[in-house]
Formats: structure tokens, C-alpha cells, sequence
């Protein structure tokens, strides 16, 4: 079986996404750690991201591997490990420009279904209902409230943290802004924008725990199963 998660930065499907795939046993496919591996190694190796060809090619050629038994999930390029690096507001800010280029997703797209060929997974990105998986058995699209996901996002870098320091209230309107950049190349990009599939399931996280998302998400893919 698999389960789509579509939707913005920070709406939530990361975490919702591991507590399903821990809760069923099944694989957990980050998309979004793929595209930000991509960039990190371009940004690594000095490669010009505005050079199409040179962006593709990195991307046509590297080896993006996860532990999915670590929690969280690791990431390795070419074997050696990304899992930090690629979370960084440095990788942030470069990412949705190498992932709208269409040679990129067509590399990753072939990793993604080979990913899930023999096994049940939950999938998480933008374009998984849309294009990766048009086919999963159940599709999910998560939204929530800008502001509520730039602040889950900084709490998220700095665990423990309270929204009333200086800095982390200067840092959430940071994110916001970066989020709103993202968020409009992500959905409006020529090749697999953004999208929530025709046949998705809408939930608005803003209001509800993790908790409360994951149980009625288990309860459509119980249904959808039976
Ligand atoms: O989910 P995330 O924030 O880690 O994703 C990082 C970026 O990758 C995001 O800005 C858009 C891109 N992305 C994409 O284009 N398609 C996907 N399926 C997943 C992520």
C-alpha cells in the first residue's frame, strides 16, 4: 500500500508521515531530503545553480541512499552522511530552485518508484499524489497556517526554545518569508507544482495535534485497505 502526504513546508507531513510509517511498519520516503541533497551536493561542490545541464547531471549521478531503521531517518550521498546538512537554512534557500528543474525530477522520480516497488510505504512531498504515486491508495494533502508552520519549523531547529525570545521571534519571521518564497516556486513551477491531487483527502493541521491527524489518517488508510 501507499500513502501520499502532499503539501507546503512545514504543514506537518514529516512528522506525521513517521508516525504513520512507525504505526504501520511501513517505509517512510522523505522526497523533499532527496531534493535537498541534490542541492546541498551542488552548493558542496561548487557547482553553478544556475547551470541547468551541470545541476542535472549531479543529480543524474548521485547515489541518494536512507537509513530508514534510524529515527530520524538518515541520509547518505555517494555513502557519506547529509542527514544535518541538508536541514540547514543555507539548503533552505537554494532548493526550490534545483528542484523545478525538470531533468532533476525526472531522476529522482525513477529513485522514488524504485523506492517503493516492493514494499508499503508512506510517501511525503509535493507531487506524490499528483505524479510519483497517482495511483496510492489513499492521498492526503496537509495544509495549515503560514505562521503556525514558520513557527513549528524554528521550534523545530531549536528544541525546547520559546516563541517570546528575541531571536526566535526574529527567526520565525525569517522563516515566514522564506517560506512564502518556497512555497510560491514550489507551486508555481512548470513541472509537478505543488498540487493537491483531485482525489486527496484535505486537512487543515493548524487546530489539531500530530496525534489527532495521525488517528483519523489511520483511520482512512484502515478503511481504504479493507
Ligand atoms: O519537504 P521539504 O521542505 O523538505 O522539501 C524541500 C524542497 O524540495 C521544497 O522546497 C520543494 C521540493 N520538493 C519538491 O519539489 N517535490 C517533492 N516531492 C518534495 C520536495
Amino acid at each position: 500500500m501507499i500513502i501520499a502526504i502532499d503539501g507546503p513546508a512545514g504543514s506537518g507531513k514529516s512528522t506525521i508521515a513517521n508516525e504513520l510509517s512507525h504505526a504501520f511498519g511501513f517505509a517512510k520516503l522523505d522526497t523533499g531530503a532527496m531534493y535537498r541533497t541534490v542541492a546541498f551536493v551542488c552548493a558542496d561542490r561548487g557547482v553553478d545553480l544556475d547551470d541547468e545541464g551541470a545541476v542535472t547531471d549531479i543529480a543524474d549521478h548521485l547515489d541518494i541512499s536512507f537509513d530508514t531503521e534510524a529515527d530520524p531517518v538518515r541520509v547518505f550521498a555517494d555513502g557519506r552522511e547529509v542527514t544535518t546538512e541538508i536541514r540547514t537554512p543555507q539548503t533552505d534557500r537554494i532548493v526550490s530552485k534545483v528542484s523545478a528543474y525538470p531533468g532533476v525530477r525526472h531522476a529522482l522520480l525513477a529513485c522514488q518508484r524504485a523506492f517503493a516497488r516492493d514494499r508499503d510505504v508512506v510517501a511525503e512531498g509535493r507531487d506524490i499524489g499528483t505524479v510519483v504515486f497517482p495511483n496510492a491508495e489513499l492521498k492526503v494533502f496537509l495544509t495549515a497556517d503560514p505562521r503556525e508552520r514558520a513557527k513549528r519549523r524554528v521550534l523545530q531547529r531549536h528544541p525546547g526554545a520559546s516563541i517570546d525570545d528575541a531571536h526566535i521571534a526574529a527567526e520565525i519571521e525569517e522563516t515566514l518569508a522564506d517560506l512564502a518564497r518556497r512555497d510560491d516556486l514550489d507551486a508555481h513551477r512548470q513541472t509537478a507544482p505543488l498540487k493537491a491531487a483531485d482525489d486527496a483527502v484535505h486537512i487543515d493541521s493548524t487546530a489539531y495535534g500530530i496525534d489527532e491527524i495521525v488517528a483519523k489518517i489511520a483511520e482512512l488508510s484502515r478503511t481504504r485497505r479493507a
